[in-house]
């Protein structure tokens, strides 16, 4: 597979030994060296406190890449990757490390002039880092662009976010600044555009006319790993929903945008979110629940509570799980509940947007066997599976009037091993210059807005959360957010619904 390379570039990044350099950058480089995307003269610098060399990086690069690389590490490929890899050793804290990396950085012409900064550091960190290079004059755009990539979370919460887009500002223009969020480098989660947009028949209907409800699901089996030091301050409204989540409602709600260009669609976004109906500190019960992973089994393997994880505070109230219910109060969507959920330690990885149709009117088939016709939904389902299908109703074969439910796949459905991952996608337009999609910062400063009133409540109820076993489907009581009886959570894409119960009970 070849395309277009990348426009060439000196890719630095902080934080080059963490765990997201390790699972995410790396490997998506060493696939876009395999794509033949990089640009002859792009280069990798990593960063960090190590007392590295080139070729020890080089070496604990190839050990890294080889378990997580599609296919397994190929000789070839792996050989040229090698060849563009460099360290830089230093401190992000000590502000001598800005002109020194400068100097390195002009000492040799072999480094393109170009420059994407990728932080993939602990946020805390992002004000620092930044500031530095500006001080060192690696912001400024004379001889090549310079790129900032900043990850996830953009601040803690609306205050400290807009404290650090001020700080950003300070030196950086907003054409440099690349706030990723890697659900959107999805090749589902894009999908949802082109599938809204490039067929007419669903455009009549996505109204609140005809849907009932979407659910939006993130379910992981994964634990918090090693990351308690970043998740336990964070907590899975934060993690998850506030970027992840919140973006994924806005492609799904969106109105059409004027063309496909990053202004457009971002300006579409911001008005859902503009739209979303505030939640009164009062009501913050009835909109939103949390939740723990206590102890439990996954796959047939006992697991330890959230508690337990090494680096969590004994008596931490950290919520790993939680549901939300959301109001887009404009003319397409007014009184349509959107439902938000994630969980870690939950039974199975999946991500779905589910969106349930309104039953149709039951009349003409009073006289028949069937009970109560069953809605239409329609499915995406981001990953493990890759698939979009919608479930209709036909008639059951045989002599009664009897309907039964069948699924109509519009793609293979099946789990793609050697699909792109996010970073990939995304890495490139950065190299291109593509910001089509990142946030702009009145995207992320809306989506704060959504769950700041939660974050407050329940920052100040620290004595008690709630807990579910490891291996369920989160807690029970998360269902009293369900605006009716006839709404429930739907888990995966093969559930079958045909006799309206829960199919995978807690
Ligand atoms: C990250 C969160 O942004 O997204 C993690 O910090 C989460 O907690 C991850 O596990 C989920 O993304 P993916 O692509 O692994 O499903």
């Amino acid at each position: 597979m070849t395309g277009d390379r990348a426009e060439p570039c000196t890719f630095v990044i902080f934080g080059a030994t963490g765990n997201l350099s390790i699972n995410k950058l790396l490997p998506a480089l060493y696939h876009l060296e395999q794509a033949g995307r990089l640009a002859d003269r792009t280069r990798i610098l990593g960063v960090g406190r190590r007392d590295w060399d080139d070729a020890y990086w080089q070496q604990q690069v190839r050990t890294w890449l080889e378990p997580r690389v599609r296919g397994g590490l190929d000789t070839e490929v792996w050989g040229r990757l090698a060849t563009r890899l460099r360290f830089f050793r230093g401190d992000l804290r000590d502000a001598d490390l800005y002109p020194a990396l400068r100097r390195h950085l002009e000492a040799d012409p072999g480094y393109c002039m170009n420059m994407v900064f990728y932080m993939s550091i602990s946020p805390a960190d992002f004000g620092a880092v930044t500031t530095g290079l500006a001080d060192a004059g690696l912001n400024a755009e004379e001889e090549g662009w310079r790129r900032v990539v900043i990850e996830k979370p953009f601040g803690f919460d609306l205050e400290s976010a807009e404290i650090l887009n001020h700080r950003l500002h300070q030196h950086w223009k907003e054409d440099q600044l690349y706030r990723i969020d890697h659900y959107l480098g999805k090749e589902t989660v894009q999908n949802i555009l082109v599938f809204r947009f490039a067929n007419l028949m669903f455009e009549p209907l996505w109204n609140r006319n005809y849907i009932d409800h979407v659910q939006i699901t993130h379910a992981e089996t994964r634990g918090i790993e090693e990351r308690a030091g970043y998740y336990d301050a964070a907590g899975a409204l934060r993690d998850m929903v506030q970027s992840h989540l919140l973006q994924v409602l806005t492609l799904v709600a969106m109105e059409p945008p004027a063309n496909l260009d990053a202004e457009s669609l971002r300006d579409e976004k911001v008005k859902v979110l503009r739209s979303i109906r505030p939640i009164p500190k009062s009501a913050v019960h009835a909109h939103a629940y949390r939740a723990q992973y206590a102890r439990g089994e996954i796959d047939g393997e006992r697991v330890p509570g959230y508690l337990e994880e090494p680096g969590v505070p004994e008596h931490s109230t950290t919520e790993t799980y939680c549901a939300l219910k959301l109001f887009i109060d404009n003319w397409r969507w007014r009184n349509i509940p959107f439902y938000l959920r994630t969980g870690k330690r939950l039974a199975k990885n999946n991500s779905l947007i589910a969106i349930r149709f309104k039953h149709p009117p039951q009349q003409l088939f009073r006289e028949t066997h069937i009970e109560q016709l069953k809605p239409n939904w329609l499915l995406v389902n981001i990953q493990p599976n890759q698939c979009l299908s919608i479930e209709l109703q036909v008639k059951e074969p045989g002599f009664d009037m009897r309907t039964q439910t069948q699924r109509l796949d519009a793609m293979s459905c099946g789990v793609s091993y050697y699909g792109l991952d996010a970073y990939e996608a995304l890495l490139l337009d950065v190299m291109n210059g593509d910001r089509s999609l990142f946030l702009r910062y009145d995207e992320v400063s809306w989506a704060w807005r959504v769950v700041d009133p939660i974050l407050k409540v329940w920052a100040m109820e620290r004595d008690y959360v709630p807990t579910y076993a490891a291996g369920s489907w989160g807690p029970r009581e998360a269902n009293r957010l369900f605006q009716r009886e006839d709404q429930s959570w739907r888990n995966l894409l093969e559930e079958p619904l045909d006799d309206g119960k829960e199919p995978c009970p807690n």
